[in-house]
């Protein structure tokens, strides 16, 4: 059995730059039918990274990938298939069943969720948890959770 430990990590960057570097570093171990969370408060980096990962499984470049706070669903395809959710503006059940995520899920795609802990997602897809943490104006702390 794989030590739980060895696929939990704790990075502090210093730049968005950085954020996203750590982003494309996440990706290469990220499968399709993974669902990735992203938590942390308003400018801690979640669309930061978000850019590192969707650019890093080749699925758009990083300048490509903007807030879906609007839109509540960004997808992006080209060598991979990434769903960009935003559950910040998603006020109920209702709304959030007119997302189609159920359908997302039956996707060869990776889904990442900003504000996760609004809803929780039925799915049965493994789950990797990221947390991003403001440290000062330029450093974030950013764990991972397997
Ligand atoms: N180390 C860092 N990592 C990520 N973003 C950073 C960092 N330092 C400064 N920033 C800035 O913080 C903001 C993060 O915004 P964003 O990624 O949209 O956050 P969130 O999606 O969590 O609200 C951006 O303006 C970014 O340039
Ligand atoms: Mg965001």
């Amino acid at each position: 059995m794989p030590n739980a430990a060895v696929n939990n990590s704790e990075f502090i960057t210093n730049s968005s730059e950085e954020t996203i570097e750590r982003g494309r570093e996440i990706a290469r171990s990220l499968k399709p039918h993974t669902l990735v969370l992203l938590s942390g408060d308003l400018g801690a980096g979640k669309t930061t990274l978000t850019k590192g990962i969707a650019s890093g499984l080749g699925a758009a470049a990083e300048d490509e990938v903007t807030s879906p706070t609007f839109t509540l669903v960004h997808k992006y395809e080209k060598k991979s298939r990434v769903y960009h959710v935003d559950l910040y503006r998603v006020s109920n059940f209702h709304d959030l069943e007119t997302l189609g995520l159920e359908d997302v899920f039956a996707e060869d795609a990776i889904v990442i969720v900003e504000w996760p802990e609004r809803f929780t997602l039925r799915t049965d897809w493994p789950i990797v948890r990221i947390h991003l943490e403001h440290i000062s104006e330029d450093s974030r702390k950013i764990s991972v959770e397997r």
